[in-house]
């Protein structure tokens, strides 16, 4: 199992949504089913790497053969991952969600009668990949990002290289009628240093085994 050109190397993914507590019982979340993630985690697994796996609350079991630290929130998965450095390559698959709730409640919140009706105020959350990908010391060598786009996906994950500064970006296209958020097939645009390669439709865990090939190229 350890046998592989990963052999010996570290690789972090994050992976899964995160929830947003908005009182104990509720939170905001987001329709990311982990399946991209999980692969590419099992894929990496496969080429021999260690793998930490730091997850949301998914709905696809995480992989086995690899070390699983469950998250629920942004800012958990932040911490996680900075306990987690140094490693040889990172790659975000998460859906991190944008925003937390500011004014949480420490109670269920009840209606109370009168039809007041609650207001959320939300406050930004760290992101992650940008903290990493632009680290000085300690900056993995290979740092994969993430691009979920409804429109112009090449022009946008290009550009959101550049602004994250991470090497890699894999951008797909979530809108709707593709049925790639929390379906079994994705669509991906692998943007990096030298341009986009758009990669055809293909299953996930194919993605996940040609995404692993070109980290062990890279890492090699
Ligand atoms: O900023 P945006 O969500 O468009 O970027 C997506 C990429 O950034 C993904 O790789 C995702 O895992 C990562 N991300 C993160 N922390 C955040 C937001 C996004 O690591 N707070």
């Amino acid at each position: 199992l350890t046998e592989g050109p990963l052999k010996g190397r570290h690789v972090l993914v994050t992976s899964g949504p995160t929830h947003e507590p908005i009182d104990p019982v509720r939170y905001i979340a987001n329709r990311s089913s982990g399946a991209q993630g999980t692969a590419i985690a099992a894929a990496l697994r496969d080429l021999g790497a260690r793998v930490t796996f730091v997850t949301g609350p998914a709905s696809v079991p995480p992989p086995g053969g690899v070390t699983v630290v469950r998250v629920e929130t942004a800012q958990e998965m932040a911490g996680v991952v900075k306990a987690t450095l140094p490693v040889d390559a990172a790659v975000f698959a998460a859906a991190v969600a944008d925003w937390r709730v500011a004014n949480a409640a420490g109670q269920k919140m009840k209606k109370d009668g009168t039809g007041t009706l609650p207001m959320l105020e939300f406050a930004e959350n760290p992101d992650i990949l940008a903290g990493v990908a632009q680290m000085g010391a300690g900056r993995p060598r290979l740092v994969v990002g993430f691009a979920a786009e409804t429109e112009t996906v090449e022009a946008h994950a290009t550009a959101k290289r550049a602004r994250k500064g991470c090497d890699w970006i894999v951008a797909n296209d979530v809108s709707p009628g593709t049925g790639i958020m929390g379906g079994s097939e994705n669509a991906v645009v692998l943007i990096t240093a030298d341009g986009a390669e758009v990669w055809p439709r293909m299953a996930k865990p194919e993605v996940a085994r040609r995404l692993a090939a070109r980290i062990a190229a890279a890492l090699a």
